[in-house]
């Protein structure tokens, strides 16, 4: 056993994640990418994560061999136990409290998809729990670093400010995986957050006169990453901070970007279960039995022309309305189109009411399907992704390592993950994409008519996925970042 300098690089760091999901236990979208991916590739960093997440049922359901490691009776409106426990290779704590979390479906909203009333009291009550797990309440567990994942964990570093007093304070990490999700709730809620009443104000958690968990976590974290470094600058200024762009740039020196990786053996065309036919970078023809199957599954005609793809929350931010509005220019232009998301009820609609127009080129399927979003990859020739703005993205990142192109507007971690089929990238063999600024129809069209002209020049075309195959998609070089950033956190609160 070589000797372990206390301190030193090689020392071991236990971590707290704290999130509202997690793949594959619940997710919604990228987050639980995230949060499901990053602990094993920071394992062999000699990073160990444990994460809290609230006891939704399919958490509960997933979690192996659970011990109840705390007892609340009066947690938020009622009993709740923390369980430790774990799930494959996943160290996991659960916030169980039924009154809290006990409900099916999606863990934010109700089944008429709005907010469930109660969500300021269900993540404040998970943020509580994180903070006592920090500050050292479990025999034998005090992380070294909290790690919180957007508003609904954003409030663990105010609690640990404003409860902490005299008690081991764990260094704090916020990321924001999207600023358009602040977490604001009118001030009636404050009475039962259990913070004094010196807490409500612009110094800690008053935001417009509302409880802003998303603001007080920016306001009270050691260090506030987020999922890109293009998407860390666009949040700084007053275009992309929703608001909140002064208070980031007032914390500027604890900001950074950290791009998201994709979890490569989830996501292996080589191994993928959910495929029809499996390839790699040198076995690319056989991509064409999986365009085959989702044709087939889609309900499209069997046709060589080029299957762009979306799989996508149905939304404003990633550009829906735009896709919906220019679907018959899309067709026109030669493309066929498959979507599968589910989202804005009017988007859905016009999306399907475009399915109707075009029955043989364009395929809507409404609903979240896991399988079938990596048969999409597998099998469409490019996937579009046009969004207003994109803290990460990871659907281009499947795409790219599923050579299924990816056409993307130009902001945030798209501008960060895909190189543009420009002139000399195509020259030097090293585009992956294509990419494009004006994100309007006309932009969107102009990138779609593009991607049309490469797709036409088959030896080009192949290039560009080889390239995007091999580009450098995991976890590995950003887990990294995260361990040196914690251990810069961690660093001046020990002896020499
Ligand atoms: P966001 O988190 O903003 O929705 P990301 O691109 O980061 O966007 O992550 C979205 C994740 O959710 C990806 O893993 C994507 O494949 C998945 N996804 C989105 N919509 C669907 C759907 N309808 N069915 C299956 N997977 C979906
Ligand atoms: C958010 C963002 C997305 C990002 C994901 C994971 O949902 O919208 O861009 O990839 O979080 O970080």
């Amino acid at each position: 056993m070589p000797h372990r300098r206390k301190g030193g690089a090689d020392r071991s760091l236990a971590v707290l994640g704290v999130a509202s999901e997690l793949y594959p236990l619940l997710k919604t979208g990228g987050l639980a990418d995230v949060t499901g991916a990053l602990p094993g590739a920071l394992a062999p960093l000699g990073v160990q994560v444990r994460t809290l997440l609230p006891g939704h049922p399919s958490v509960m359901a997933a979690l192996h061999d659970p011990q109840t490691v705390a007892e609340w009776p009066a947690w938020f409106g009622g009993p709740a136990r923390l369980l430790a426990g774990r799930s494959s290779a996943l160290e996991l704590l659960v916030l169980d409290a039924p009154h809290l979390y006990a409900r099916h479906g999606n863990p934010y909203l109700d089944s008429a998809g709005r907010d469930w009333t109660d969500n300021g009291e269900r993540f404040a009550a998970l943020a509580f729990a994180a903070a006592r797990v920090g500050w050292g309440e479990l025999a034998g567990y005090a992380p070294d670093v909290v790690h919180a994942h957007d508003w609904q964990a954003a409030l663990v570093p105010a609690y640990l400010h404003y409860l902490g007093a005299g008690k081991r304070r764990p260094a704090t990490v916020l990321t924001l995986h999207n600023l358009a999700f602040q977490g604001q709730f009118k001030a009636d809620l404050w009475s039962r957050l259990g913070l004094p009443a010196e807490a409500f104000a612009m110094q800690g958690l008053e935001y417009h006169g509302d409880v802003g968990y998303l603001k007080a976590g920016i306001h009270f974290a050691d260090a506030i990453t987020t999922v890109s470094p293009t998407y860390a600058r666009e949040i700084r200024t007053p275009a992309g901070g929703m608001g909140l762009d002064a208070m980031l740039r007032w914390r500027d020196s604890a900001v950074s970007g950290i791009v998201n990786g994709i979890d490569t053996e989830v996501w292996n065309p080589l191994t993928d279960p959910l495929l029809a036919e499996r390839y790699d970078a040198t076995t690319l023809p056989r991509r064409q039995a999986n365009k085959r199957a989702l044709e087939s599954r889609l309900g499209l005609p069997a046709d060589d022309s080029p299957l762009l793809c979306m799989v996508s929350r149905l939304t404003t931010q990633k550009g829906i309305d735009l896709v919906a509005q220019a679907l018959d220019a899309l067709v026109g232009s030669g493309v066929r189109l498959a979507v599968l998301g589910n989202g804005d009820l009017a988007l859905e609609d016009a999306l399907r009411a475009g399915a109707q127009r075009h029955p043989q080129r364009v395929a809507v399927h409404i609903g979240y399907d896991e399988g079938l979003s990596h048969l999409m990859q597998g099998g469409s020739d490019a996937i579009v992704v046009p969004s207003r703005f994109e803290p990460c993205g990871l659907t281009q990142l499947y795409g790219l390592r599923y050579g299924c192109v990816p056409v993307v507007s130009r902001v945030g971690g798209l501008a960060d993950t895909v190189i543009d089929a420009n002139d000399a990238a195509v020259k030097a063999g090293v585009a992956t994409g294509v990419q494009f600024s004006d994100v309007s129809i006309e932009g969107l069209l102009d990138a779609v008519r593009r991607t049309v002209a490469l797709y036409r020049q088959p030896a080009a075309w192949q290039r560009l996925q080889i390239a995007g195959m091999r580009a450098d998609v995991g976890w590995q070089t950003s887990a990294a970042e995260y361990a040196a950033l914690y251990r810069r956190l961690v660093r001046p609160q020990e002896p020499a």
